[in-house]
């Protein structure tokens, strides 16, 4: 038998960026995130006769081309396993899964493809198990073991994940459209879960859930009081703080290259200009999220005529 799910990436607006307790994803500080619905990962579970989990690639109409590394192929099947062992169950799967985008360049690859397989298999394993039906809480935090970003990808449009736990939270923004300049197809030499553990060296660590919380409360103030401006230097602090953290560890790297600060430069120089501009965020990654308010959608298509269209690989979606 099989089992199909699929699940969105996000994009934090306010970082989850070095873990309290990293045997389970709990997060150092609150975070804040946008569900990218265009984004997706898609994920099949088959029960199989053979004596190990296997995994393999989806073939899906409009799916990008990727294979999973030995490394990466091995964290996909611990979380499995860690489901089989959730729900008692012993027998094991062949998990076939894609992306509509490509993954390990920053673009929330790990957040969509462990929602979608914490989904695919609760099923599974609820139906092989005869045990009831997951609700959309406790997958979620079955799905936050396997990768902390995930468990925010099951609320939509925003998704709050605090000490408390994750939940939907109403912002007063949503329908965004949203472009990913994407600086490089690249795969990270440093892997989110590798930043999680060195940020801790950073000297500037020990005041960051401070800064984050204080962040997040003026991001949800700005949009309460609909401050578009204030909400943008929020965001662009909030990142440049994760990246300085990256900066500042006691083993430094950088995903920052100098084609994203001339992308990051257009866009700061059309706030300067115009007063008025898209949201913007990086994830650990080069890639450049702009996010626009539906009634922006002229200066959108101006920028990125202008500005993107010529020379960059865009992936987006108009609201
Ligand atoms: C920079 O969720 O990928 O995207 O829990 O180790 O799987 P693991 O890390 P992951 O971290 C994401 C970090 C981030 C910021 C964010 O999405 O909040």
């Amino acid at each position: 038998m099989k089992w199909f799910a699929q699940a969105p990436s996000n994009i934090a607006l306010i970082k989850y960026m070095g873990k309290r307790d990293e045997s389970h994803n709990i997060p150092t500080n609150p975070s804040l995130s946008y569900t990218l619905d265009n984004l997706s990962s898609f994920v099949e579970v088959e029960n199989s006769p053979a004596k190990s989990n296997h995994w393999e690639r989806l073939d899906l109409p409009g799916a990008f081309a990727f294979s999973l590394s030995d490394a990466g192929q091995q964290r996909f099947l611990a979380h499995l396993d860690f489901l089989k062992h959730h729900f008692n169950h012993e027998g094991h799967f062949i998990v076939r899964s894609c992306n509509n985008f490509p993954m390990g360049s920053g673009l929330a690859s790990s957040a969509s493809s462990f929602a979608a397989l914490t989904k695919a298999a609760c099923r599974a394993l609820a139906d092989l198990t005869n045990a009831e039906e997951y609700d959309n809480d406790k997958m979620a935090a079955l799905s936050r073991e396997g990768s902390g970003s995930s468990c925010r990808s099951f609320y939509s449009p925003w998704a709050l994940w605090d000490e408390d736990g994750v939940r939907s939270i109403e912002i007063g923004y949503d329908n965004f459209i949203h472009e990913c300049i994407v600086i490089s197809h690249e795969h990270k030499s440093i892997s989110s879960s590798e930043a999680h553990r060195r940020v801790k060296t950073s000297p500037r660590f020990e005041d960051r859930p401070r800064r984050a919380a204080h962040h997040l409360q003026q991001l949800l103030s700005a949009f309460e009081h609909q401050d578009w401006s204030l909400a943008f230097q929020i965001c662009w602090q909030e990142f440049h703080d994760m990246h300085d953290l990256f900066a500042t560890a006691k083993e430094p790297f950088h995903y920052i290259s100098q084609e994203s600060k001339d992308v990051l430069n257009i866009v700061k120089t059309q706030w300067d200009k115009r007063g008025d501009g898209p949201l913007v965020t990086m994830d650990a990654g080069p890639n450049i999220h702009l996010l626009y308010r539906p009634d922006q959608a002229d200066m959108a298509k101006q920028m990125k005529h202008d500005y993107f269209h010529d020379n960059y690989d865009l992936l987006e979606k108009w609201s």
